[in-house]
């Protein structure tokens, strides 16, 4: 039988995020969907160490790789991908974290007994004895290299120069901080400064974001289940970049609402809260992410209908009454949001970007006919390429002529040839695309 104190030292926070990061990096699984998975099964106090080395190792893995790759002459084989991480959850806590380095060093090497491999503990210990020692001297040489410079890759650094000349450092280093905590409060709860009245109560400190008009910004992450009033659905997680979509789709009572790429259902919420009564349909098309569209929903004490389909294939789902709204919240690359989601830095390749545009494109053209005359169609994406936003638009307008922008609204973000983009940052808010098109 095994004791607890074995099985918790099975699954201890360094062990366990080293097994997530090698799952990340060589199977190409999300971070998110990894911790998910993995962070229950491990002590409470544990858990926190683990999510923290998993973020921190992803948001700096071409860095910390190019160190890791100058302290091991020979090269480790695939299957010890888990120890490969480790070193890397070993650097990292020795450069960025507040541990004591004798205590990162030696519950980093204690974690390869952990992994089962003590082989690894003399190769690890040595590693980081040796990065400790010569740790200018190994920060100078790699960077010389642009990727372990500024910890992307380097095709996206390159993607990002092209695109914005002028400001692909700063949007470099955006990526590479912290994401804050956002949340959106339920207008139909309270206002937002009542809010932060309860906040103020609960001493949670905070602060309105100005761009927003129901966004407020916490100066520390907590736990949802420390906000007042979180269970009872009057406040929802939510970047402000985010929160700027209801705003544009300028909505009144009794309208007919799409929202096509739906989940986890942050804006189809947002939509709801603004006007509770409207006909929502709210797609997506992955079924297990549609049950988080519940999830919040039924937090929120909001109704839409839910349905699981591809939404660019309009027979599947259907029913022939058209819109007077739709959202395309589209799939795309995530490179507005790569501070709050660090694995799309490994995950990401340069031939997505050309099929996200194809399924953008798709999507727009298989939604835009079902749109009412006068309607309005709401593009935006979490994206800070001009591929998947401005261009896109811009296609799209050249091969239909009854669509044209729509400039009454304007969010507060910068002027794009067509729409308007928030760049990674920009006023500490995500990166965010946002286009409104009206049907004639
Ligand atoms: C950017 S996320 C949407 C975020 C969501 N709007 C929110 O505010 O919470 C894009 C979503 O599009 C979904 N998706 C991708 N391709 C789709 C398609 N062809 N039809 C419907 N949904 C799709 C993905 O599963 C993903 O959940």
């Amino acid at each position: 039988m095994i004791t607890l104190a074995k099985a918790n030292q099975k699954h201890s926070a360094r062990a366990s995020a080293a097994r997530i990061i090698t799952e990340v990096l060589q199977q190409h699984r999300s971070l998110n969907g990894m911790l998910t998975k993995t962070l229950p099964r491990l002590a409470e106090n544990e858990r926190s160490l683990c999510q923290q080395l998993c973020y921190g190792v992803l948001r700096w893995q071409p860095r910390l790789q190019a160190i890791a790759n100058q302290l091991i002459k020979k090269p480790l084989k695939n299957k010890d991908g888990d120890i490969k991480a480790l070193l890397l959850c070993g650097l990292y806590q020795l450069q960025d974290m507040r541990i004591p380095e004798h205590a990162a060093l030696s519950e980093t090497v204690n974690a390869c007994k952990t992994l089962g491999k003590p082989w690894a503990t003399g190769l690890i210990n040595a590693s980081l004895r040796n990065y400790q020692r010569n740790k200018n001297l190994l920060e100078d040489k790699i960077n010389q290299q642009p990727s372990a410079k500024y910890a992307h890759p380097e095709w996206l650094i390159n993607q990002y120069k092209q695109d914005w000349p002028e400001n692909w450092q700063a949007i470099l280093e955006a990526n590479n901080q912290q994401p804050p905590m956002m949340l959106r409060t339920n207008q139909q709860h309270g206002s937002r400064e009542q809010y932060l009245i309860q906040l103020q109560q609960a001493n949670i400190a905070a602060q309105a974001i100005a761009q927003t008009s129901e966004g407020v910004l916490l100066e520390s992450p907590c736990d949802v289940y420390q906000l007042p009033g979180f269970s009872d659905g009057d406040v929802s997680v939510q970047d402000g970049a985010a929160q700027l979509v209801a705003d544009l789709l300028d909505l009144q009572p009794n309208q007919r609402i799409l929202d096509a790429c739906a989940a986890p259902g942050g804006k189809t919420c947002h939509i709801l809260e603004t006007y509770p009564n409207n006909n929502v349909v709210a797609l997506d098309i992955e079924p297990l992410r549609l049950q988080s569209i519940t999830q919040n929903t039924e937090r929120l004490k909001l109704k839409a209908t839910l349905i699981a389909a591809d939404a660019s294939d309009i027979n599947s789902w259907w029913d022939g009454n058209k819109f007077d709204r739709i959202l395309i919240d589209a799939p795309c690359s995530g490179t507005g949001v790569i501070r709050r989601h660090p694995d799309i830095k490994v995950l990401r390749r340069p031939q997505d970007i050309t099929d996200l545009v194809k399924k953008q494109q798709q999507l727009l053209e298989s939604l835009w006919p079902l749109l009412n005359t006068g309607g309005l169609l709401i593009y935006t994406t979490c994206s800070a390429l001009k591929q998947e936003n401005e261009l896109q638009i811009t296609t799209f307008l050249q091969d239909h002529p009854e669509a044209q922008e729509q400039t009454a609204i304007k969010p507060p973000a910068s002027r794009a040839t067509i729409g308007y983009q928030r760049l990674p940052g920009d006023d500490n808010l995500d990166g965010f695309y946002y286009v409104c098109l009206r049907h004639s």
